[in-house]
């Protein structure tokens, strides 16, 4: 049944869904994956596909930016929908000094400075963690493909500007690969229901060495080489 953001009819989606931010990438990519797919849904300009890759069900639906907004929809594919495995794709700037613009970061767990995921156990600090099946299966492929890669924390974060620069220095002496915008939301809701989730993000631009930058051109082959990692995660 249509649910307040997503107008698509029972059984619209299949059990895997890509989820980028951008609505108009998750067209381009459900075009590109899925010539034959069908468009379920239209919400606010929030697209979803559906169609097959492969000859196996896959769906595309954006989330928006921030975890706000990726909550909504993937509350409602969830709950509403049964889907089973949503797998963000999209971009992160790197943090940690290993981590190279191009590069693909396969973010194991997600830190995060919102407040999102704290009320589900009053004083416990719960671990925003990735279904581990769906990051082997990406890990796998992206070793096959040779791809540069990455496994380990993000962070989401609430603000895009605005962060102090100290604080970024210090979560990559912790190890934090990249800063993104969804990933710990969505962690936290696929435990909630039951459900795997996962975030392969191409790393569009460095916070503490400007001077890697990516082409636009650039910037969209290696965003299909994280889709490649993302499709096997959704179908393994
Ligand atoms: N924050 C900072 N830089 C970025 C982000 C972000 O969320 N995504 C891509 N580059």
């Amino acid at each position: 049944m249509p649910t307040p953001h997503i107008n698509a009819p029972d059984g619209a989606f299949a059990p895997a869904v890509l989820m980028p931010g951008d609505p108009k990438r998750a067209e381009r990519i459900a075009q590109m994956l899925m010539p034959d797919c069908e468009k379920v849904s239209d919400v606010r300009g929030i697209g979803g596909f559906t169609g097959e890759y492969e000859g196996k069900p896959l769906s595309v639906m954006a989330s928006g930016m921030g975890q706000p907004s990726l909550s909504i929809y993937a509350t409602e594919l969830f709950t509403q929908y049964g889907v089973k495995r949503i797998i963000r794709v999209g971009t992160c700037g790197g943090i940690s000094p290993k981590v190279k613009v191009g590069d693909v970061v396969v973010g194991l767990g997600a830190h995060t400075d919102s407040s999102i995921n704290t009320r589900l156990v009053p004083g416990v600090h719960l671990a925003a963690t990735a279904s581990w099946e769906l990051a082997e299966a990406a890990v796998t492929r992206a070793r096959e493909k040779e791809l540069p890669y990455h496994v380990g924390p993000i962070i989401s974060r609430d603000r895009f500007y605005g962060n102090d620069p100290k604080d970024t220095e210090r979560l990559a002496e912790l190890g934090t690969l990249g800063v993104e915008m969804e990933g710990a939301a969505l962690y936290m809701l696929a435990a909630q229901h039951g459900a795997q989730a996962l975030t392969v993000l191409t790393v569009s631009d460095h916070l503490l060495d400007s001077s890697q930058d990516m082409s636009p051109e650039d910037r969209e082959t290696r965003f299909t080489g994280a889709l490649e990692l993302a499709v096997a995660a959704a179908h393994c």
